[in-house]
C-alpha cells in the first residue's frame, strides 16, 4: 500500500507568507488589521491572540479591541462605523460568536465590504458566486490553496463538501465552482450521505462532529481535507477518523492543516483590502 500524503497547513502557510512579504516590500504603506472581540469566550480569545500575533510577524499593522460581552449593539455598530472611516484601517474583523443579544447579520452587514476580511458582508458573498473580485472567507480559501500548494487538481474534478455553514461549506462550494470543480453541497439532512461522499474524488468535511467520516465514506484514493475542530476531553479531534488514513491517497492532519491555512488567509485578505482600496478597484 503506498503511504497516504499528509497535507501539512504549517508548510503551505509559509509559502504564502513568504510571497506576502515580498508583495509588502514592494508597498510604500503598511497594511492594517484591527480585530474586535466581545467577552472573554476561551477558544476565540486564543483564536484572536493568534491572528494578532501572526499580523505582527508578518509586518502589519494590528490591534486588538476588547469589549464586554454585555456591550450594545448600537456601540458595536458605532465602534465599526468609525472604523469604516479610519482610513488608517484596512481590514476589519468582529470574532465569532457574538453574545445572543447582538444580532450577527447586523454587525456583519456594518462592515466595509472594502474592509471585510472574512467575506462576510453580503456584498462578498454575491461577488463570490457572480464571479467578481471581492473578499472571500478564509477557511474556504485557505483550503483551495492548500489543494494547490500540494499539486491537487480540482478543474473538472468530482468534489463534495459536507456541510453548510455561512462560514466554511456554501463559500468552499462557490470557491471550488470557481476551480472548475464538480461541487456537491451535502448536509445533515442528505439521504445516504455515506454513499455522496463516496462519490468525491476531493471530499471537504466542515460539519462539527468528531470522526462522523469513517473509512466506508471515502472512496480508495481520494483526498480528503478535514476542517473539524472538535475539542474532546482536552483532546483537539477533526470530523474524519484516522482510520480514513487506510484508504485516502492524501489527508489534512487535526491540529496542523487546515487551521494555519485559515490565519495565513486573513493576512492575504488584509494585504488584499488595502490594495483593492487604494487602488479604486472593487467598487
Ligand atoms: N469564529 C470562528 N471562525 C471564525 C472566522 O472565520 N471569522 C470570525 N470573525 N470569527 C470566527
Amino acid at each position: 500500500m503506498t503511504e497516504t500524503r499528509l497535507l501539512l497547513g504549517h508548510a503551505a502557510a509559509e509559502a504564502l507568507y513568504g510571497e506576502l512579504r515580498e508583495t509588502l516590500r514592494t508597498l510604500p504603506f503598511v497594511p492594517s488589521l484591527r480585530v474586535l472581540r466581545l467577552g472573554e469566550d476561551p477558544a476565540s480569545v486564543a483564536y484572536v491572540r493568534l491572528k494578532d500575533k501572526r499580523a505582527r510577524e508578518l509586518g502589519l499593522k494590528s490591534a486588538v479591541e476588547v469589549y464586554p460581552h454585555d456591550l450594545p449593539e448600537e456601540a458595536l455598530l458605532e465602534r465599526i462605523a468609525e472604523l469604516n472611516g479610519d482610513e488608517g484601517v484596512d481590514g476589519i474583523l468582529v470574532q465569532l460568536p457574538l453574545p445572543p443579544h447582538i444580532r450577527t447579520e447586523r454587525v456583519l452587514e456594518a462592515i466595509s465590504p472594502l474592509k471585510d476580511v472574512d467575506g462576510f458582508h453580503p456584498v462578498n458573498v454575491g461577488r463570490l458566486w457572480s464571479g467578481g473580485e471581492g473578499l472571500f472567507p478564509c477557511t474556504p480559501l485557505g483550503v483551495v490553496r492548500l489543494l494547490k500548494h500540494y499539486g491537487v487538481e480540482l478543474r473538472g474534478r468530482e468534489v463534495v463538501v459536507i456541510g453548510r455553514s455561512n462560514i466554511v461549506g456554501k463559500p468552499m462550494a462557490g470557491l471550488l465552482l470557481r476551480e472548475d470543480a464538480t461541487v456537491t453541497l451535502a448536509h445533515s439532512r442528505t439521504q445516504d450521505l455515506p454513499q455522496v461522499a463516496r462519490r468525491a474524488e476531493v471530499l471537504v468535511v466542515a460539519v462539527g462532529r468528531p470522526y462522523l467520516v469513517r473509512r466506508d465514506w471515502v472512496r480508495p484514493g481520494a483526498v480528503v481535507v478535514d476542517v473539524g475542530v472538535n475539542r474532546v476531553d482536552g483532546r483537539l479531534l477533526g470530523d474524519v477518523h484516522p482510520e480514513v488514513a487506510e484508504v485516502a491517497s492524501a489527508l489534512t492532519p487535526v491540529p496542523g492543516g487546515v487551521g494555519p491555512m485559515t490565519v495565513a488567509m486573513l493576512m492575504a485578505n488584509t494585504v488584499k483590502a488595502a490594495l483593492l482600496r487604494r487602488h479604486g478597484a472593487f467598487r
